[in-house]
């Protein structure tokens, strides 16, 4: 029996909840697989800055570190905003980000059949997306210097050196080698220096990998190419900025932000997460989506552990809930044959992996 240690980050808002359903669906698949998993739990967040007065406490980093994996929740809520930027709960999702070294955020966008009704665009349009933005974590103009503002001017700075583009790259074209070889650059390169740049060495990169397509796009068509054919795509190899604006973008192709994973690696340590916020307005209620979050972990197991069977029992039981029928509330109106809650998506679920 292979034994692993997971630190877990609830955060705020609807994150316990929905960290509670992807640990209900991981040791369901322990058992059928033979592997255990033993959890420590970590503050991060505006429950974090509550009890310690740090978003993101030594000790999160610490547990986080001494781990296979992170398994993260969402942070942040309204309650915080008035806080100084260092003390907000997204300071500390930025400086953990930071701090473990995961500067590739893999976020796929795929559209399940099951759900085809549920995205805003025609069903034409979207059946059989399936597409990887590839993004930047921790460089670009989330972390530039020179930072600041004053009382009348506020300022930020896009920055990458040839390093960091080296590295996010070479990520991209390695995930497109497994997929349809296909990787297309987001870049605003007929304004921003940062952008010649990035391209530049983006092209460099490209040698190492004849077999895949490399083509390039600036960040405002890639916008509108998102919603006017999204199968255009395979892989989008983006900066920190732009794929945290597409990343959401492409997420509304698949009908609900509730469902899609997130992993960020290219450290020791991954952290693996929905891509949705902390949706203070639905805490505490039973109505948040799980989905996201259980995905979160099949690709916790894929990429961090290598137990692709346990992976794929995930990703066949999220598949088989939706195809009978099973909706939270934010599904409800798309062919819901019973409409559940938190807790019961994740039982549905969990009892589906185990078999
Ligand atoms: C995300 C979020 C974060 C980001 C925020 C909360 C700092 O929007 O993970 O996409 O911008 O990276
Ligand atoms: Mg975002």
């Amino acid at each position: 029996m292979k034994t692993y240690k997971i630190a877990l980050i609830k955060g705020d808002g609807i994150g316990p909840e929905i960290i509670d359903e992807a640990v209900k669906v991981l040791d369901a698949v322990a058992s059928c697989c033979d592997l255990e998993f033993s959890y420590e739990e970590a503050l991060m967040g505006g429950c974090a800055y509550d009890i310690t007065g740090d978003p993101l406490p030594q000790e999160t980093i610490n547990i986080s570190l001494n781990s296979d994996a992170v398994l993260f929740g969402a942070i942040g809520g309204s309650k915080w905003d008035n806080l100084p930027r260092e003390k907000r709960p997204e300071s500390g999702l930025l400086r953990f980000r930071k701090e473990l070294g995961v500067y590739a955020n893999l976020r796929p966008a795929n559209v399940f059949d099951e759900l085809i009704n549920a995205s805003s665009l025609k069903p034409e349009v979207i059946k059989g997306v399936d597409l990887m933005v590839v993004r930047e974590l921790i460089g670009g103009i989330y972390f530039g210097e020179p930072k600041g503002r004053d009382e009348n001017k506020g300022w930020n700075t896009m920055v990458y050196t040839r390093e960091e583009i080296v590295r996010i790259a070479h990520q991209a074209f390695k995930i497109a080698m497994n997929r349809s070889k296909r990787v297309c650059s987001i870049d605003k390169a007929n304004v921003l220096d940062v952008s010649q740049l990035w391209r530049e060495v983006v092209i460099e990169v490209s040698k190492e990998y004849p077999e895949v397509e490399l083509t390039h796009m600036y960040v405002d068509n890639a916008a509108m190419q998102l919603i006017r054919d999204p199968r255009q795509f395979d892989v989008m190899l983006t900066g920190n900025i732009f794929g945290d604006i597409l990343s959401d973008e492409a997420s509304m192709l698949s009908g609900s932000i509730g469902l899609l994973p997130s992993a960020s690696v290219g450290a020791k340590i991954g952290v693996y997460e929905p891509i949705h916020g902390s949706a203070p307005d639905i805490a505490g209620q039973g109505v948040a989506n799980p989905i996201a979050t259980i995905l979160s972990a099949s690709m916790m197991l894929r990429y961090a552990l290598d137990e692709h069977k346990a992976a794929d029992k995930i990703d066949a039981a999220v598949k088989r809930a939706l195809k009978e029928g099973y909706r939270t509330k934010d599904l409800a109106q798309y062919d819901a044959k019973e409409v559940c809650s938190t807790s019961e998506m994740g039982s549905i679920i969990a009892n589906y992996a185990a078999k």
